[in-house]
């Protein structure tokens, strides 16, 4: 895979990605929302791909926010089944491609097995130097910050921690992407211009990029159009424009 318009040494360190656009895009067709989560995980094979080929070093996908619980039972039974699936069936390829795979989010809510494909897929890439590849499943970024609040009040309450030293650096140390690199991009397809409560600390000063695509159709070129686009940004930081 060549990309020619792409500037490697213009890529975004970590790329984040809201997919969305499933059930839309399913109904468009006359089929059932489920078909649109089965096409999206295509798509997620591709894109991390290509996240590999072209050796980011951090991708993090939106899978299921802490709202979708309220979806019909049927569409989140649906949801855990395919997600299930996909670990068992790709942590493999995902091993030999040397990713690194971590979830984010409270992944104490799914059931005992899914649990533990959970555990069994971190365990086995965790020594991997690729891609980190961050899964954010039962993610919400509010409930991520109120989690990590709670516990630099409790090491304040121990003794480990003066409140003088509660600063950005001890509030990134506790939240769930603890040991990822700043997020440079945030991708959103489906055509809604919104955050939904993904990542809302680590974005702060992420550039954004959304696309009318919807997520079983989003392809490795429009991926790749948004990182060349993303290399024309110029990124500020609240300083004034350097000359
Ligand atoms: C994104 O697609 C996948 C999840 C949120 C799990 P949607 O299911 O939100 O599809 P739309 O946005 O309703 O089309
Ligand atoms: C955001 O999509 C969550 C995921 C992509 C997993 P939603 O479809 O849940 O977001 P809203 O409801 O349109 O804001
Ligand atoms: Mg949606």
């Amino acid at each position: 895979m060549n990309y020619p318009e792409l500037d490697r040494e213009r890529l975004p360190r970590h790329v984040a990605i809201i997919m969305d656009g499933n059930g839309r895009w399913a109904n468009a067709l006359g089929l059932l929302r489920s078909a649109g989560h089965t096409a999206g995980v295509k798509t997620l094979k591709k894109i991390l791909q290509t996240a590999v080929n072209l050796e980011l070093e951090a991708l993090t996908v939106y899978a299921f926010s802490t709202e979708n619980w309220k979806r019909p039972l049927a569409e989140v039974d649906f949801l855990m089944h395919l997600f299930s699936d996909y670990l068992e069936k790709e942590k493999l390829e995902m091993h030999a491609n040397n990713v690194r795979i971590k979830f984010l989010g409270r992944t104490e809510e799914f059931s005992p097995l899914i649990q533990s494909q959970i555990r069994d897929a971190e365990h086995l890439m965790r020594n991997n130097t690729g891609v980190r590849f961050d899964i954010a499943a039962n993610y919400g970024a509010q409930d991520e910050i109120v989690r990590a609040a709670r516990r630099i009040a409790a090491d304040v309450l121990d003794g480990r921690l003066a409140l003088d030293g509660i600063n950005e650096k001890v509030f990134e140390a506790a939240l769930d992407t603890c040991d990822s690199p700043p997020v440079d991009l945030v991708i959103r397809t489906g055509g809604d211009m919104r955050v939904s409560n993904f990542l809302l600390w680590q974005s702060a000063y992420a550039e954004f990029w959304f696309t009318q695509t919807n997520w079983p159709e989003f392809t490795p070129e429009e991926f790749v159009e948004a990182l060349v686009d993303f290399g024309k940004r110029e990124r500020r930081f609240g300083a004034i424009k350097s000359s």
